[in-house]
């Protein structure tokens, strides 16, 4: 029955595979490789300055999802019109920084009536509390992370990234009409890396994540294919116990 509710389409689109390689070339060999099975990808600023511009258009163009993950922040001005030129290249995320309301509102002021989703980053995961006391601010990143992921939701903002450990408390703040993607996923049985707060893909989408990005255990595995699939099997099995 709740097999039903999520269709293979829902599944496949849960599953964001980050595009971490430096070239266009190594990108587009990546995507070929996974065919079918992949239907959103995620470019960050890496990828941008080789070619990843060009290899978005041609997702799109192939029906495929792109996320561009270029965390803006800049006064609002230029912020309302770098999206506005970003809304017209037909991707579906982006990132901006919400770190304050006037960057929110000029990036929505920016998207329009366009379908891109705006997706904050609360705070960045390097951060620590010493971090955040050097620039003044006295709460933990935990405290952070939630005040700012309200201030984007009364904004109007479409969604956060945000770990699995975070994905909860968001979701118990804000409700169900607010996206949430969240990176540090890591299947059982592969290499954690540098993520420290790594979660399974089915622990975090109950924790209330909406997407999962993936990068190294996908870009890293012998058969990416099979990775990407076994991902999607979780997503679905969490997908199932969540509709129960
Ligand atoms: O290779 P891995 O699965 O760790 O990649 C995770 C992706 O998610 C990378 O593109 C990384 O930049 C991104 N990300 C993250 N942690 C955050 C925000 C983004 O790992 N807090």
């Amino acid at each position: 029955m709740a097999e039903q509710s999520a269709t293979r389409e829902e599944i496949k689109n849960a599953l964001i595979v980050a595009l971490d390689v430096p070239s266009y070339e190594d990108a587009s060999a990546i995507v070929s490789e996974l065919g079918d099975a992949v239907s959103f990808y995620k470019i960050g600023l890496e990828l941008l300055f080789d070619g990843g511009l060009r290899l978005a258009h041609e997702l799109r163009d192939a029906g495929k999802l792109v996320f561009l993950d270029m965390k803006l922040l800049d006064i609002g001005n230029t912020v309302e019109k770098a999206v506005r030129n970003i809304a017209r290249l037909g991707v579906n995320y982006l990132t901006i920084h919400a770190v304050d309301g006037k960057t929110l509102r000029a990036a929505k002021e920016g998207k329009g009536a366009s379908e891109l989703k705006l997706l904050g980053v609360t705070v960045l995961t390097s951060l620590t509390k010493e971090d955040l006391a050097e620039q003044g601010i006295s709460e933990s990143p935990q405290e952070l992370v939630l005040r700012r992921a309200r201030m984007a939701h009364t904004i109007g903002i479409d969604g956060v990234i945000a770990s699995g450990l975070e994905a909860r408390a968001i979701r118990e703040a804000v409700g169900s009409d607010f996206t949430i993607i969240t990176p540090g996923i890591r299947p059982v049985g592969s290499a954690a890396n540098d993520q420290a707060r790594a979660m399974t893909p089915r622990d975090a989408i109950l924790a209330g994540a909406n997407h999962l990005v993936v990068g190294r255990p996908v870009l890293n595995a012998p058969d990416r294919k099979i990775a990407a699939l076994a991902i999607q099997d979780e997503i679905r099995d969490a997908f199932s116990t969540l509709k129960q």
